[in-house]
């Protein structure tokens, strides 16, 4: 019950990772305000949220949208109180080869990994920073760290630009109490890698040094570790949740 009395939104929480991370959240007894654009699943979350320690609640939202999501801020803080945690989980991936990309693709990839990280800090940081206290943490990926092994440039543009936008975020309001992190994954069991052959999970397993792909639950562990009290000595980081993929 390391997260009893605190109220954590979680962004794109309907989604493979964003779910385990909502349950895992809600276990150590946060109060989980969940907002997905993806109606229906989000749907199903709260309701087996509800049925946890804490308190729940959540709609959907755009997170590129600053108006969608400030509203959707108010409403969290009128259903559970003042926000102590933000979870920018929110994200897409597409393989697309670079040559047959446009700044239209670019755009969408930017908005859905890079903005959507931008607008949820931009929301609840003024009232972080008044109670001065806070944690924060984006989605990266390793794809942001040393590149894409599949085609996706433009992932890994939006993903590098979530470490860069952590850390100068960090610099900027952790003298005032507030803590900024990143959580960078590595290969994790979701749709996006079940979807290849058993040849290319095989290898991506083979990449990691446990040799296995990890699981939403090891990265729902990290984000538990970055919101509660246990980092309070942790700000601007990039914890990487990989296998030990990089080194
Ligand atoms: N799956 C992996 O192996 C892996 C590896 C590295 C990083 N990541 C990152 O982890 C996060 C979760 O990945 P996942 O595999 O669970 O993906 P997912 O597609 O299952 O979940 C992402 C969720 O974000 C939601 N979303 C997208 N745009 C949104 C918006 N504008 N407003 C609100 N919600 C929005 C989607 O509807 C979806 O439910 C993503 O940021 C992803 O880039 C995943």
């Amino acid at each position: 019950m390391r997260l009893e009395d605190r109220v954590i939104v979680v962004t794109g929480g309907a989604g493979t990772i964003g779910r385990q991370v909502c349950l895992l959240l809600a276990d150590e007894g946060a109060s989980v305000a969940v907002t997905d654009v993806s109606a229906d699943p989000l749907e199903e979350l709260l309701e087996e949220l509800r049925k946890s320690q804490g308190a729940a609640w959540g709609r959907p939202a755009d997170v590129t949208s600053l108006e969608d999501f400030s509203a959707f801020a108010s409403q969290t803080r009128r259903e559970l109180g003042p926000i102590d945690a933000l979870v920018n989980v929110a994200g897409s991936f597409a393989i697309v080869d670079f040559v047959d990309s446009d700044p239209d693709q670019w755009e969408a990839m930017l908005s859905a990994n890079l903005l959507t990280a931008m607008v949820g800090c931009r929301v609840v940081l003024p009232e972080m920073l008044e109670a001065g206290a806070g944690s924060i943490v984006n989605f990266a990926s390793t794809a942001g760290e040393y590149g894409s092994i599949r085609p996706s440039a433009a992932y890994a543009a939006a993903k590098a630009g979530v470490i860069g936008f952590t850390k100068s975020l960090a610099r900027e309001v952790s003298p005032r109490g507030v803590r900024v992190n990143a959580i960078s994954p590595g290969p994790i069991d979701t749709p996006a890698l079940q979807a290849q052959s058993e040849e290319q999970r095989a290898v991506a397993a083979s990449r990691t040094l446990l040799g296995r792909m990890g699981t939403p639950r090891d990265i729902a562990q990290g984000v538990a570790y970055l919101a509660s009290d246990e980092s309070s000595f942790v700000t601007g980081t990039v914890l990487q949740v990989n296998g030990g993929s990089l080194l």
